[in-house]
């Protein structure tokens, strides 16, 4: 089974969400200066596999890139724009690739950031809260996970909030040329989500 199978309309049509605070949309290149702003900040990109962003085309790239995962049916990737000023504050995305455990996509990944002005208010929570919905409710996957660098507290407490468990470690992952860093593996089923969540 492909990834574009397991989402009957995803790819016709991007699935466009709206929460409390946020709209979940389509990334576009007007947001080439939010993501910018996002990714020049060398703590957002602390424990992410990107570098410090320096110039605006890297924003574009970054931009071009999931755009493009998109038209492939690879990825389902959205913009989190906060409501009340319709600025782009971060992006959040479902993925069944770069997952070594199985190659099956009813299990798919996870990936997120957020600008930092935004930290601990709550809203990746709620992004990824309405995306864990998407899945187990309207999709046939089975299990969500995402992949953490053990010092990303950050990310360890988000995980949590939303019932993912730790499922692997691994240590000294080659994570950039030349850096290495202990990864853990977490993952929620369909019945987790099922049971605390829905
Ligand atoms: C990871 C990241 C998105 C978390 O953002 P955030 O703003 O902390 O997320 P939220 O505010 O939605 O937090 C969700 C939950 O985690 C809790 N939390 C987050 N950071 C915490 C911390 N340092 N200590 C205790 N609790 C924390 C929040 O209280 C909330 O739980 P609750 O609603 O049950 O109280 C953000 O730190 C980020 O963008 N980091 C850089 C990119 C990155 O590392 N991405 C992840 C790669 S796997």
């Amino acid at each position: 089974m492909n990834f574009e199978n397991i989402f009957k309309t995803a790819f016709i049509k991007f699935p466009r969400f709206q929460t409390a605070r946020l709209k979940l949309l389509p990334l576009e290149l007007k947001y080439t200066g939010d993501i910018f702003e996002m990714f020049s900040n060398p703590e957002v990109v602390k424990f992410y596999d990107l570098p410090v962003m320096k110039e605006m085309n890297q924003a574009e790239n970054f931009l071009k890139n999931h755009i493009q995962n998109y038209k492939n049916k690879k990825e389902i990737r959205w913009g989190l724009i906060l409501r009340q000023t319709q600025m782009l504050v971060g992006t959040c995305g479902i993925a069944p690739e770069g997952f070594e455990l199985t190659k099956d996509c009813t299990n798919i990944g996870l990936g997120f950031d957020l600008n930092r002005e935004y930290w601990r208010k709550g809203l990746m929570k709620e992004a990824i809260t309405r995306i864990m919905a998407f899945c187990f409710k309207h999709s046939r996957i089975e299990k969500m996970h995402l992949e953490n660098l053990r010092e990303n507290i950050n990310c360890i407490r988000l995980a949590e909030s939303l019932f993912f468990k730790i499922l692997k470690t691994r240590e000294n992952v080659e994570i950039m040329p030349k850096i290495y860093a202990d990864v853990d593996y977490y993952e929620i089923s369909r019945s987790t989500y099922v049971k605390h969540m829905s």
